[in-house]
């Protein structure tokens, strides 16, 4: 496998750009192949093996460009097929899962939010690391409707606002001071959230984590891209991507493509 070989990144649909904007602005230098599976979007409803077999499907299309890594940059995939991911394939995979550690530890209330799909809340590996966290009381809400919202387009409708206020005030309620977002699609989010939540409220996403967890396992394995040129980045949907691009802002590279 060569350094100069991209780093693939799938997600349900739009979501994981925000796991990507994070990657690409640690690793400006690393090539980048991002999938949205829109298709299929979204994942948060579907059966965990229904995830695994969606999962492997980008994995090979990602795989057959190639990717000399592969960033899972959906937390319904990462908590629902990362652990069959890595059984099935000889490649280093990065998941993302919801920030609770440094919530947790930071909150004073000893009380944090999170909102995610119900198959990441569901998930064996979630439950797990809520276990671990006895002494924070953990606020869980499934985000009903935000993601297919997010994969039209409609980030600042007036649905959307309805949606989060529905969601948010709870937590609000219960006197939370951290709200986790557990899904990578929900970054984009933040305007809107902020205008629901009290200034006290901290918001946290795992974007940044998930950059420096992939440049430290692309520098364990020798694989960091060590040219001083701009890295080529492209982008794929099977469905239209329209809204990929809107989300990206730019349309250079954005192709519509099966897979
Ligand atoms: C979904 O497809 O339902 C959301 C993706 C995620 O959990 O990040």
């Amino acid at each position: 496998m060569s350094s100069t070989n991209p780093i693939g990144l799938f997600d349900s649909g739009v979501g994981g750009t925000s796991i990507w904007k994070e990657i690409h602005q640690l690793l400006p230098h690393e090539n980048t192949i991002y999938l949205a599976d829109s298709k299929n979007a979204p994942y948060g409803k579907r059966p965990k093996q229904e995830i695994i077999d969606l999962s492997c499907k980008n994995v090979d299309f990602l795989l057959e460009q190639n990717c000399k890594i592969i960033v899972v940059a959906c937390n319904t995939a990462t908590t629902n097929a990362i652990k069959e991911l890595r059984a099935k394939y000889d490649v280093p995979f990065i998941g993302i899962e919801p920030a609770i550690k440094p919530a947790a530890h930071l909150s004073e209330t000893q009380t944090i939010g999170i909102l995610a799909t119900q198959g990441t809340l569901n998930s064996e590996l979630f439950n797990r690391q809520v276990e671990s966290y006895q002494t924070t009381k953990i606020i869980e809400q499934v985000g009903h409707g935000l993601v297919e919202l997010i994969e039209a387009g409609q980030i600042e409708s007036e649905e959307m606002t309805a949606l989060l206020k529905s969601y948010l005030q709870p937590m609000i309620d219960t006197n939370i001071d951290y709200l986790v977002l557990g899904c990578s699609h929900y970054p984009y989010l933040i305007p809107a959230i902020k205008k629901i939540i009290p200034e006290h409220v901290k918001i946290i996403d795992s974007g940044e984590a998930v950059a420096r967890q992939t440049k430290a396992v692309l520098e364990k394995n020798n694989l960091l891209n060590n040219t001083t040129a701009k890295g080529s980045q492209i982008f794929y949907a099977n469905s239209d991507p329209a809204v990929l691009k809107g989300i990206l802002g730019f349309s250079e590279n954005v192709f519509e493509k099966e897979f």
